[in-house]
């Protein structure tokens, strides 16, 4: 029997060329989101789901399609998706694991450099026309090499950033719900401590935990204010993970030197006190976001799709 697939924002063409041809496809390619009503009622009579992260899919969005056979997040976060209802209902949902970790895992460098040395303010600088000669004292940032690199999250993204700072002879701290393997440790260089120690010896913070109700403010005023006054915070994670009003009043009023963010607590909203502030980068969410690892991602998530409309296993099932 022909399937009908509804894909909730437009994907490359190399991606949509995967899906058979005797299946129906409903592609929105608006610039925005659908909304819960449209969704439900384009969702209706589909039995499969490619989605993003701004597609909210609710118990009440799966009780609306009863023919849904899977879920196919374009991302490997799916906190945007109530796993629990859709296992109750039959319903597979997938993500795409593995690959975007290492162009996530650049980004998160890429915020942490731009951060420390004064990236964006040097460049907001030299097209200002306010650079009329070198100066000694202009833009003194913070050094990368030699310092601490506190990794929240050891799991793929957080080791291979770890993996990085071997270059940088930094020393690692990790910290995880999960102790990683004596092996994993040795070859990346890592070592395994509580969250408040991590805090307070780290000079560079990242966060690459997944968004659970145990991780939302994992990042809270208590956690700011623990961290050396030197040190950096960098999310490219999930923005409710930090308490964003918090962080604005730690930048403004120094608790912490300076902070890289790809992600925020009510995209594409950043919170106000942020804006003004030149100690932190502010990214669009586009960490996973290069030419080749965008068509892996959006590739993998319809052959996720296709492979259980077809009654084979997906090939990354959520765990
Ligand atoms: N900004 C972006 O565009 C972007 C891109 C990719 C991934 N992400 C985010 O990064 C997250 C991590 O991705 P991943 O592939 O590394 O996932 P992963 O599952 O491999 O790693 C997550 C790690 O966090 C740990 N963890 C869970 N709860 C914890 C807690 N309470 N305290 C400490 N550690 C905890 C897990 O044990 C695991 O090791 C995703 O869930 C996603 O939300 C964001």
């Amino acid at each position: 029997m022909a399937k009908n697939i509804l894909i909730s924002r437009s994907l490359p063409d190399e991606a949509l060329a995967l899906v058979p041809r005797d299946c129906r496809v409903d592609i929105h390619d608006g610039p925005d989101a659908l909304s819960k009503s449209d969704l439900i009622a384009r969702l209706r009579d589909r039995q499969g789901l490619v989605c993003q992260i701004t597609d909210t899919i609710d118990d009440e969005v799966l009780r609306a399609a009863p023919g849904l056979e899977v879920v196919a997040n374009v991302a490997v976060g799916y906190n945007n998706i109530d796993v629990a209802a859709a296992r109750r209902r039959g319903v597979v949902v997938t993500n795409t694991p593995d690959v975007l970790t290492e162009t996530t895992a650049d980004f998160a460098w890429a915020l942490l450099m731009a951060a420390a040395r004064r990236v964006v303010e040097g460049d907001r600088y030299a097209r200002s026309g306010q650079w009329t000669r070198w100066q000694w004292n202009l833009l003194w940032g913070l050094d990368i090499h030699g310092k601490t690199l506190g990794v929240l999250g050891f799991g793929r993204i957080g080791r291979a950033v770890a993996r990085r700072a071997s270059g940088f002879r930094m020393r690692v701290l990790y910290h995880d719900a999960v102790h990683a393997d004596q092996a994993v440790e040795r070859a990346l260089g890592a070592t395994f401590t509580d969250r408040e120690t991590l805090l307070r010896e780290s000079d560079f913070v990242t966060i690459h935990t997944p968004l659970l109700p145990e991780t939302r403010h994992l990042i809270d005023e208590a956690a700011l204010r623990a961290m050396k006054r030197s040190a950096i915070l960098v999310n490219a994670a999930r923005g409710p993970i930090v308490d964003e009003a918090a962080l604005a009043r730690a930048l403004g009023e120094g608790w912490i030197a300076g902070a890289g963010l790809d992600v925020f607590e009510e995209e594409p909203k950043i919170h106000p006190g942020l804006i003004p502030l030149q100690n932190v980068v502010l990214a669009p969410h586009i960490a996973s976001a290069s030419f080749d690892t965008r068509l892996a991602m959006a590739t993998l998530a319809v052959r996720n799709c296709v492979a259980v409309l077809e009654g084979k296993p997906p090939i990354t099932p959520v765990p």
